[in-house]
Formats: structure tokens, C-alpha cells, sequence
């Protein structure tokens, strides 16, 4: 079975990656253009084979506009576009589809999406959020973090992915500080989520006043801008970095050297996975990732297409924890992983975290 996956660049430094003729073009002229574009196929994926031989292969379809652009527009714009490009995927003999970036974010989430659609979608949420807190919680292992006693703080946390994240995280931390600006929904969340977890929560509308009690920070945010920078972090914090656009400044690389960050959401696909290019034939389509590494949410369309469902998966903001764990578990039988850690366009080695438990290490001795 094939698939389809929605994309569009999420920076300028994507459109350039992609497009190298774009540089100097400006942003207005830049967002102009691509709000012209009709989709088109950008991408086709090959060589993802399971364990057991069973193979799928894809085409990732640009509807291309930048996500503040997407925010912006009159809903029922960028739904047109959308729905279009779904509709190019099934041409390609797609049958299941998947909503990257703020494809999934925009509206509902996908629920107005797939009353449209002739195929199946999903966000690919559910296996970003297994992947996001496995990563997190690896990257407090590397780091030591004693979790009992533990305050974890979810950036986003009345979102889809960020609201699954924080209950999932619960049975782990000590306390867990929820932070979004809505005050009203953050209100109802927290009410719901005391209900079910037996560990401390907490609720901030201002990022800045939380992240600084996090000894683990995930975030998860439909924000266009940076929304944490080095001043805000706790001494050998860990942030799992789901947004994309990221959240994390790129300061925090460079003034911070006691933060281990992550990017939470990217998986190792199995096989021989290649992502050409369909319109430069004979050239790779550069994810901005490692070889073989892809985002969780094409991996779980991935996955969907190697299991042969083709049935709506991941919609809307109500996230089920079930969907999660079956998600999570296929991917593992279809031989998908955690990617190795990566922050800032690079891989973080060993070395690098050993250098980073040193720093915080230090620092408390300092501050001692
Ligand atoms: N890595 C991957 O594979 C992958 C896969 C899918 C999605 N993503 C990314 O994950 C992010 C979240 O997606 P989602 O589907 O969960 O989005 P969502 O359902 O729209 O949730 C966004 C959350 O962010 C909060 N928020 C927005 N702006 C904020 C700000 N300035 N300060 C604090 N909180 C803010 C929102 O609440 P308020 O509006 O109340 O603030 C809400 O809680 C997006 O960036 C998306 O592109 C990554």
C-alpha cells in the first residue's frame, strides 16, 4: 500500500534548501509565490522495508506556504490547497495520507480534513508523542535526572501532541507545570488531568515563569517565534524539542553548554529509505536530517501504509493514549526507532553529553 505525506518548508532556511534560487528573494516575495503554488508532487520515497520484506513507497506533496502564512489566511484558502494536494496523492495511488507540520495543526486538526478527503488521514501525532517522551525520558537518563523527585514542564500543553505528552509523562515526574496562553482551555486541562494522575500539576500562561522550574521541559507549540532562551532553562535541564518551527532559541546552543536539548520527534526508517526529488531527477530531497531519519508523523503514515490500513488514524485535538501505544508498538514491529539525539542541525555525541553533565555539574558547584 502507498502513501502520501503533506509538506511545506517551516523556516526560510527550508525554502532555501530546497529551492537554492530563493536566497535574497526576500520574505514577502517568498510567501507570495508559494501562496500561488498549486501543490505538486516534491518528493518520492522508496526502500522502506520492514523487517519482514513488506515494503511501502510514497510521495511527500508540497502545499506550500510558510506556517504563519497558514495561521493568516482565510481557513477555507488553506484548506482548498490542502484538500488539493490530497487529492494529487491519491492520483499517485496513495491510500492513506498524512498531515505534516501545520497541515495538521491548522483549524481542527484534520477533522474537517478528512470529512473532505476521499483517503484516510492522519496527523502522524500519536507516534511524535510516543517518540517525544521516549526521548525525553532518554535524555534524563543521560543526564542522571532523578525523576521521582523530578518537575517536568509541557510547553503547549492544551495542544494535541502536548496534552497526550503531559499525561503520558505524568506517571513518571514528581510534578508537571502545564503551560499555553488560553487560560480557559489550560483551566479545563488541568482540572481533567488531575483527575487521572496522581502526581503534583501545575498551570502557567507565561513560558517564561515556567520553564525555569523545569528539571525536563517539552514543548510542543503552534508559536511561529522562539519562545526559550538561554536565561530561561534550569541548570542541566533537559528540553525534548517537538515544534517545528522550533521553540528552542539557537542561542541556547551556544550560551548554554550545561542544557542537553533534543529533538524529540525523529525516527530511524527501516530498509533503504531514499527521498528523491521528483522534479531534479538523480537528486536527494534533504530533509535537514541524517540519512535514513525521517519525522515521527511521516513514520507513522509510514507505518499505516505497511500495515495496510487505510483508515482516518491520528485527527483532532483529543488524542487517544490507546492509538499511541498501537502505534508505538507497530513502529517497533516494522522496525522504525528513536533516532539518535540531534539539536541545532547537529547530532549530539556522547562526548558532547558527558561535556554537558560536566557543565551543569559545575554550575551547581558555582552556585553552591
Ligand atoms: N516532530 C514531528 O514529527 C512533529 C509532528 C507533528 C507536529 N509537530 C509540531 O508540533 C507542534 C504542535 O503540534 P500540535 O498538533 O500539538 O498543535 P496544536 O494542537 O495546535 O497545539 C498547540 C499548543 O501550543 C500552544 N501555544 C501556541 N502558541 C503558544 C505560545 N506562544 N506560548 C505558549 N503556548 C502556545 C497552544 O495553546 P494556546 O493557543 O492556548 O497558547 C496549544 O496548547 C507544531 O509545531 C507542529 O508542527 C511535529
Amino acid at each position: 500500500m502507498k502513501f502520501a505525506f503533506i509538506v511545506h518548508p517551516t523556516s526560510l532556511e527550508d525554502v532555501v534548501r530546497y529551492e537554492p534560487g530563493a536566497v535574497g528573494k526576500g520574505r514577502p516575495l517568498i510567501e507570495k509565490i508559494m501562496e500561488w503554488m498549486p501543490p505538486y508532487a516534491a518528493v518520492h520515497v522508496t526502500g522502506v522495508r520492514a523487517p519482514d520484506g513488506r515494503e511501502t513507497e510514497g510521495w511527500f506533496i508540497a502545499a506550500n506556504f510558510m506556517p504563519e502564512t497558514m495561521l493568516a489566511l482565510p481557513r477555507e484558502t488553506v484548506y482548498g490547497k490542502i484538500s488539493a494536494a490530497i487529492t494529487l496523492g491519491g492520483e499517485f495511488g496513495a491510500e492513506i495520507v498524512g498531515l505534516g507540520a501545520f497541515t495538521g495543526v491548522v483549524g481542527d486538526a484534520g477533522l474537517t480534513l478528512a470529512e473532505r478527503s476521499p483517503l484516510p488521514l492522519t496527523t502522524g501525532n500519536s507516534l511524535t508523542i510516543a517518540a517525544g517522551v521516549k526521548s525525553l525520558l532518554r535524555g534524563a537518563r543521560e543526564m542522571d535526572v532523578e525523576l521521582g523527585t523530578a518537575t517536568a514542564v509541557v510547553v503547549g500543553a492544551t495542544g494535541s501532541i502536548g496534552s497526550a505528552c503531559a499525561e503520558l509523562l505524568a506517571p513518571h515526574v514528581a510534578h508537571l507545570v502545564l503551560v499555553a496562553r488560553n487560560r480557559t482551555r489550560l483551566e479545563k486541562f488541568g482540572t481533567s488531568l488531575r483527575e487521572r494522575v496522581d502526581c503534583g500539576v501545575s498551570l502557567s500562561t507565561e513560558v517564561r515563569d515556567a520553564v525555569p522550574r523545569g528539571d525536563l521541559v517539552l514543548t510542543a507549540t503552534s508559536s511561529t517565534q522562539e519562545l526559550i532562551q538561554p536565561g530561561d532553562l534550569r541548570t542541566g535541564a533537559v528540553v525534548c524539542e517537538l515544534s517545528l518551527p522550533h521553540d528552542v532559541g539557537r542561542r541556547v546552543a551556544v550560551e548554554r553548554p550545561d542544557v542537553l536539548v533534543t529533538e524529540g520527534g525523529n525516527m530511524l526508517v527501516p530498509g533503504q529509505p531514499r527521498f528523491a526529488r521528483v522534479r531534479e531527477p538523480g537528486r536527494d530531497f534533504d530533509l535537514g536530517l541524517p540519512p535514513k531519519t525521517a519525522l515521527a508523523c511521516m513514520s507513522e503514515t509510514m507505518v499505516l501504509a505497511l500495515e495496510e490500513r487505510r483508515e482516518d488514524y491520528t485527527l483532532g485535538r483529543g488524542i487517544d493514549l490507546d492509538k499511541v501505544r498501537e502505534i508505538d508498538a507497530l513502529a517497533t514491529k516494522n522496525g522504525f526507532e528513536l533516532a539518535t539525539m540531534r539539536a541545532f542541525d547537529a547530532a549530539v555525541s556522547p562526548e558532547q553529553i558527558a561535556a554537558t553533565k560536566a557543565a551543569a555539574a559545575q554550575r551547581r558547584l558555582v552556585r553552591a
